[in-house]
């Protein structure tokens, strides 16, 4: 273990944060209403229209969210990208109001009531919890829990750097995609970030990569293992990159315990938005 890297053990980020750390870990059960069903949440996603590289127009946009409803998804984060190398990355009125535009036009024009609820998916910059406070960047729902991703290439140093200063500013973060690091695939680093109290999210398609994927490979080792504490689609469009599918579920229902599901889809970022 290098000398300068960084440890972020739970304990000294409790102490030099000096507030509680809460764990959301699988192994131990998140503590939110469980026994409530409320359908599927997809908590990663670009399904607003023309305002990233997601969605292009209205019409793909519901395209999506119908699709979605037809696999049980009942609530929706829309993440649009935040990048920090834009001079006006994006603005947050905007999203909000896509987001209620979006769950106006579903109820008005598909007759389904999907719940569209802000994010953003921020891309990890020095300035990002100055952004967060000034209300320039969004919050999961105007919670303290936060969607984050790093260049896929991020040193571990970086990484884990970044992960608590969100802690110690007071954020939870959810590492999005979690498999695309290389970094993490060592288990003592990945244990560092768990310990550390940051909640890791994968993306659903990559259950479906075979036995030559070592990105496949790995995250079914994790949801073997109960170390992803989310899963949702970050889907992009409708065909390469797309919303969360029956055969997607299907594998979790071979492969993942009823209680461990109900958590990845649901149980998790009920308890994460519940505690504000
Ligand atoms: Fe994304």
């Amino acid at each position: 273990m290098p000398e300068d890297r960084e440890s972020i053990s739970e304990k000294e980020a409790d102490d030099r944060n000096g507030h509680e750390m809460e764990s959301l870990s699988v192994n131990s059960r998140a503590n939110g209403p469980e026994e409530q069903d409320d359908g599927i949440w997809d908590i990663h996603s670009h399904c607003l229209p023309g305002i990233d590289d997601g969605a292009k127009d209205w019409e793909m946009s519901l395209r999506m969210l119908q699709a979605s409803w037809d696999s049980g998804v009942r609530t929706v984060i829309a993440t649009p990208h935040y990048l920090p190398w834009r001079r006006h990355p994006l603005d947050a009125d905007r999203v909000r109001n896509l987001c209620a535009e979006a769950q106006e036009r579903c109820r008005r024009k598909l007759g389904i009531g999907m719940r569209i609820l802000p994010g953003e998916e921020l891309y990890f910059h020095n300035a990002i919890v100055e952004d967060l406070r000034a209300g320039r960047a969004l919050t999961l729902a105007g919670t303290r829990t936060v969607l984050v991703e790093f260049s896929e290439r991020v040193p571990w140093t970086e990484l884990s750097a970044g992960l608590i200063q969100l802690r110690r500013s007071g954020y939870r973060p959810i590492l999005a995609h979690a498999e695309r690091y290389g970094c993490l695939r060592k288990d003592d680093y990945f244990r560092e970030i768990l310990d550390a109290g940051v909640y890791i999210q994968s993306n659903i398609q990559e259950v479906e990569g075979g036995l030559f994927s070592d990105m496949a490979r790995w995250v079914k080792r994790k949801y073997r293992e109960h170390e992803i504490h989310l899963t949702a689609s970050d889907m992009h469009n409708l065909d390469t990159r797309p919303p969360i599918s029956k055969d997607q579920l299907a594998w979790f229902e071979k492969k993942v315990d009823e209680a461990y599901r109900k958590e990845l889809f649901s149980g998790n970022i009920r308890a994460l938005l519940e505690r504000g």
